[in-house]
């Protein structure tokens, strides 16, 4: 609901347990009042607290009182140059040169729905309102509509930012963040998740300290280093109580989440695309959309934040083909075979997983042009004959003969300097004349801010997708921007190219959804490299690690599922010795450990005893009993991976709390072994549970306060899991 009250300017968001509210001050300064658990107050404007402050300046026209600074009040989207010294939210260089920025409120609409924001990632759905806020700068002809989306079920607030130039002379951006919150508090934890290649998304948890903290990518992805999910909350928050904040950019490209602990101790959060080689021209009339920002505010911890961001990331952010349906259990060839293979080879793994009771074989990297090592091939969409002679045509019929979809690799955005595209066309690599390009992975980067390039690449894979009849398609991105410069693009303007970048691979991306809306797309780059709420508006899941070692796995798939839902995380079961970290975990561990995502497998199956392929087997058939209540369900946290490394354990529960899968995993063993009791969450204290379908019943109350213990468990990395079904 949002109400604006007359009287006193004041504008309140209420969701149905939050209340979010900010007044335009009798200067038309839009200042932030509250964001916080409900509260049915119309104006808390009380809260402000005006004083004279030593270096903190006024306004012209404050005469003698100085006791009202920007400096000093909570914006609601803060500026530049005019007097606020914390962390700005947009910094325009306007037609005179000057970095100056002031703006002020001028009017404001409440509309039913939910906004969109062309051609970029956008929440949607029912039960959506819509506040738009215009704000001025009363010295030049930049505008700046704020807009907040209010899904009042979800306890889910959205924002973004649209600035024009009402002016006559051309201004550039040099900053635009996407939000801007401050808190008239500094008592917080910044929690964040971080890592790099292999190792992502590994949450890290701070007190604010005085000055700014931010992490961010500057790698034109969202990067495997750090997330555009960043936590601000109490102390002592924990998983049931505390005051946490929530905050997800749904970008994929450079960003930046910043938060500043202030002289008088209060704190600001910003978030949005990094500055960082950021310049975008504004000519007169012209308008640009910072992408969107999700807000959460959990009143009790952090376990009912990530129920929020899971519900609505699934019902309103991605576009499954599936529709919430089960998603087919796949195998991939990838670390079987790498580039090595012919028809035969992938037929035989195909056929092997077809038994076992796979549904759709993914045929990954090196199918295609001069591609038998990673120094060549990208760009050459057609397929090596060497390796399938009969092409597409003929191994896509024998996968589907074996009752499996047919899936396929591809990385659209790239390009070898060994291949025919990139001898035909040099210059449509991101790289700057007479400078030698920087190398990843052997390869350059495609200048997706160009629409012939997309053009070209969307022709080549529609062939692609077509003759293979494709159920779905791999994604890739496997290197970092570098040499940031577009032929297509005058010298003034190529601080706009990273932006202009992602919006490229956004349309590419929803021109196959437009054209292939069954296709399932699943997001990748090396792994978790672009792992973002953005990406999961076109690809319903993304390969989450190209570590697929059970035990780092269940660090990194903790971190990721901080936000996003069990069902976007990519994860397979490999071989072992690991081929990340060489470690030997048992069959069932890699089972389960898979079984907190996607699930699906990565290896060669024929090289599997019969044993190991009779829990293949039936890992296969609990995954489809328990698909629903893995990827629908409420997952919970029972421990904590960072910390505890002795054993992980989590539970997904079914919204009715009638159903729940218990999954346990221990480390490294040692003697004397401790007892484990898990202390289960999220059941109904009322009901009565089954266990694992046999005699033992046990009421919800004693799972969660007494527990369930689990008898001892030697050797290294065992896993557990128990099924819970309520007694009628
Ligand atoms: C990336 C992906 C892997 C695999 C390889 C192929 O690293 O993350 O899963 O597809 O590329 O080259």
């Amino acid at each position: 609901m949002i109400l604006y009250n007359e009287q006193n300017r004041t504008l309140t968001l209420h969701t149905q347990r939050t209340t979010y509210q900010m007044k335009a001050d009798r200067r038309g300064v839009l200042l932030h009042l509250y964001y916080g658990p409900r509260v049915e107050e119309a104006d808390l404007s009380g809260l402000l607290q005006y004083a004279d402050r030593g270096f903190s300046p006024n306004p012209s026209g404050s005469g003698e009182d100085r006791t009202y600074s920007l400096d000093t009040l909570p914006q609601e989207y803060s500026t530049c140059g005019v007097g606020d010294f914390r962390l700005h939210s947009a910094e325009v260089e306007q037609a005179d040169g000057s970095l100056l920025l002031d703006l002020r409120y001028a009017g404001h609409a409440i509309l039913p729905g939910k906004y969109a924001l062309e051609g970029l990632p956008a929440f949607f759905g029912e039960g959506w309102e819509t506040l738009s806020v215009t704000l001025r700068d009363p010295c030049s002809g930049v505008e700046a509509e704020l807009l907040y989306g209010v899904d009042e079920a979800d306890d889910l607030i959205t924002r973004a930012v649209r600035l024009t130039n009402r002016g006559t002379e051309p201004v550039a951006l040099c900053r635009v963040m996407s939000l801007c919150l401050d808190f008239n508090r500094a008592d917080l934890d910044f929690v964040t998740f971080n890592g790099g290649h292999v190792k992502e998304r590994h949450l890290d948890r701070a007190p604010l300290r005085p000055g700014e903290q931010s992490v961010g990518s500057v790698r034109g992805t969202s990067s495997h280093q750090h997330n555009p999910f960043v936590i601000l909350c109490e102390h002592d928050a924990g998983e049931d109580h505390g005051v946490c904040y929530g905050a997800a950019l749904l970008y994929s490209g450079n960003f930046l989440a910043a938060a500043e602990r202030s002289q008088f101790d209060d704190a600001r959060l910003v978030m949005g695309i990094h500055p960082y080689h950021f310049r975008w021209t504004l000519d007169p009339r012209e308008s640009f959309t910072a992408p969107e920002a999700a807000l959460v505010c959990s009143p009790d911890g952090l376990t009912p934040m990530t129920h929020r961001f899971h519900r609505a990331i699934r019902e309103k952010l991605i576009r499954d083909p599936y529709g919430g349906k089960r998603r087919p259990v796949l195998i991939n060839n990838w670390e079987a075979t790498e580039f090595h293979f012919d028809e035969e080879k992938l037929v035989a793994i195909a056929r092997e997983g077809a038994a076992l009771g796979m549904e759709l074989f993914v045929m990954d990297d090196g199918w295609f042009g001069k591609r038998d090592s990673d120094f060549s091939g990208l760009g050459d969409w057609t397929v090596n004959e060497k390796k399938l002679p009969g092409g597409l045509e003929a191994l896509a019929p024998r996968i589907r003969e074996l009752g499996m979809q047919f899936g396929i690799w591809v990385e659209p955005e790239m390009v070898s300097e060994d291949s025919e595209l990139y001898r035909a066309h040099p210059d449509w690599a991101l790289g700057a004349p007479h400078r030698p390009q920087t190398q990843g992975r052997s390869q350059l980067v495609l200048d997706f801010s160009r629409q012939e390039v997309r053009d070209h690449i969307y022709a080549a894979l529609r062939q692609v997708l077509d003759s293979a009849k494709a159920a779905y398609v791999k994604w890739d991105m496997n290197r970092s921007l570098t040499d940031v410069w577009s032929a297509a693009i005058p010298a003034g303007r190529q601080g706009e190219v990273y932006h202009r970048y992602v919006l490229g691979v956004y349309d590419l991306l929803e021109r196959f959804r437009r054209d292939y809306p069954d296709l399932l797309i699943e997001g990748c780059s090396g792994g978790g490299g672009r792992f973002d709420a953005g990406m999961l508006y076109y690809t319903p899941q993304i390969w989450c690690s190209d570590n697929t070692d059970a035990i780092d796995r269940l660090r990194i798939q903790c971190g990721t599922t901080f936000c996003y839902p069990v069902s976007s995380v990519g994860a397979h079961v490999s071989a072992v010795p690991n081929g990340q970290t060489g470690r030997y975990t048992p069959m069932e561990t890699r089972g389960v450990a898979a079984m907190c995502g996607t699930f699906g497998y990565e290896m060669d199956l024929g090289k599997c005893t019969d044993e190991e392929k009779e829990v293949v087997r039936e890992q296969v058939r609990t995954f489809k009993k328990r698909a629903v209540l893995i990827h629908q369900g409420d997952y919970y946290r029972l421990t904590d991976p960072f910390r505890n490394t002795a054993y992980a354990a989590w539970a997904h529960v079914s919204t009715d709390k009638r159903e729940a899968l218990v999954s346990l995993v221990t480390g490294s063993t040692t003697a004397a072994l401790p007892f484990i009791v898990l202390r289960l969450r999220g059941l109904d204290p009322d009901l009565r549970y089954r266990i694992d379908g046999g005699e033992r019943v046990c009421g919800g109350a004693a799972l969660m306060h007494a527990g369930i213990s689990f008898p001892l468990i030697p050797g290294d990395y065992q896993a557990r899991q128990v099924y819970l079904t309520a007694v009628e």
